[in-house]
């Protein structure tokens, strides 16, 4: 079930906010001005795709490494990161995108690491730490090495380390990328949990669907900069609708039916002007733009009756973050008429 969407309203304080944020490797330039706004205790998703930068932020915005030159201001939990980032350490959690596990030592005894990290008072250290191992189902495992335990135990714990400060503001890097269904799912509900104690996450991801279950507001990051922002709902209306794909048995049926679709389509009239049905002759399948609305629908099909096409299956297909994705990215074209992936 997708996390109920917060609102953003303007009276909300801000977790984190960014002007210009810019940083280069050498004469790498990975982030060219991103700006970011974020509201307490809401879900922020960084998505993009591999090298985009979204590391670097992340590294950046919980001060393990400094902004490039000519960045604009960067406040984190209220504090301002240049200069007190002490304040900004004090208040955030990081779960990076390797495992900060040590797996030669115990799940608890890495717990107790961090107590130690945080200045907890021993006793305080051990409460904090089995509440957070049995939080995490990883009480049985508590005892073993961390290095006999399963990755998404691993992702767990790390979580439970990061949470061992009672951070406001969390920042996690992947935190799903190899996990099995299950555990992307049980790592989603503690997710949602940290929300509804009013945590700020930030959370960088290559799984569109995380983003579209847990996420307030997406950010693709793209070329250095934020090619669009928005709710999963916001980006998916930024590109053009779906499409009505059809398929059929007989490669008689779908030539004749590619030939009658092309024709229509080139006559100026009757009918109404679609463009032209993209074929796709290894699969026998054609695909119609269309929103997908009932009343686009009932047209398409009477269109189709006229010009005497009948398939033997038809499938809707509306956008979804998988298509703002490609879209956004270059990796496709949201019009590209040959994708093949059919919800
Ligand atoms: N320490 C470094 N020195 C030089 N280049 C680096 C360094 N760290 C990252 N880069 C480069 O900066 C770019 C952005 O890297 P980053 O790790 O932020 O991307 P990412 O979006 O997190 O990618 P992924 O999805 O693979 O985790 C990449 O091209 C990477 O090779
Ligand atoms: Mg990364």
């Amino acid at each position: 079930m997708p996390t109920p969407r917060r609102g953003t309203s303007k009276d909300q304080p801000t977790a984190v906010s960014a002007t210009g944020l810019r940083k280069s490797y050498g004469d790498k330039l990975v982030l060219d001005g991103v700006d970011l706004h974020i509201p307490a205790g809401s879900v922020f998703a960084l998505l993009g795709p591999n090298g985009a930068g979204k590391t670097t932020v992340v590294k950046i915005l919980s001060t393990l490494l400094s902004a490039g030159e000519g960045s604009g201001g960067i406040r984190v939990g209220g504090h301002d990161l240049a200069t007190d980032p002490q304040s900004v350490r004090a208040a955030i959690g990081v779960t990076g995108q390797f495992s900060a596990v040590d797996g030669l030592i115990t799940g608890e005894e890495n717990m107790l690491l961090m107590a130690d990290l945080h200045h907890l008072p021993r006793r305080e250290g051990k409460r904090v730490a089995a509440e957070l191992l049995a939080r995490f189902g990883l009480t049985e495992a508590a005892k073993k090495p961390a290095s006999t335990y399963s990755g998404g135990m691993k992702r767990r714990l790390d979580l439970a380390m990061t949470l061992v400060g009672d951070p406001r503001i969390i920042f996690l890097d992947e935190p799903t990328t190899g996990l099995d269904p299950r555990s992307r799912h049980n790592m989603w509900q503690i997710i949602r949990e940290l929300l509804s104690d009013g945590v700020t996450v930030f959370l960088t991801t290559q799984y569109l669907e995380e983003a579209d279950q847990l996420a307030d507001r997406i950010a693709v990051l793209h070329d250095g900069r934020i090619a669009a922002e928005g709710t999963a709902d916001e980006l998916k209306r930024l590109i053009p609708g779906g499409h009505i794909r059809l398929r059929f048995d007989d490669p008689a049926a779908y030539r004749s039916a590619a030939v009658a679709l092309r024709d229509a389509t080139l006559a100026p009239a009757p009918g109404p002007a679609r463009p032209g049905g993209a074929p796709d002759d290894e699969s026998l399948t054609l695909q119609i733009p269309s929103d997908g609305t009932q009343r686009e629908l009932r047209s398409l099909l009477d269109w189709l009756d006229s010009i005497g096409v009948e398939a033997d299956e038809l499938t809707v297909h509306t956008p979804d973050l998988d298509d703002v994705f490609f879209a956004l990215t270059g990796g496709s074209d949201a019009t590209d008429q040959t994708k093949e992936t059919v919800r």
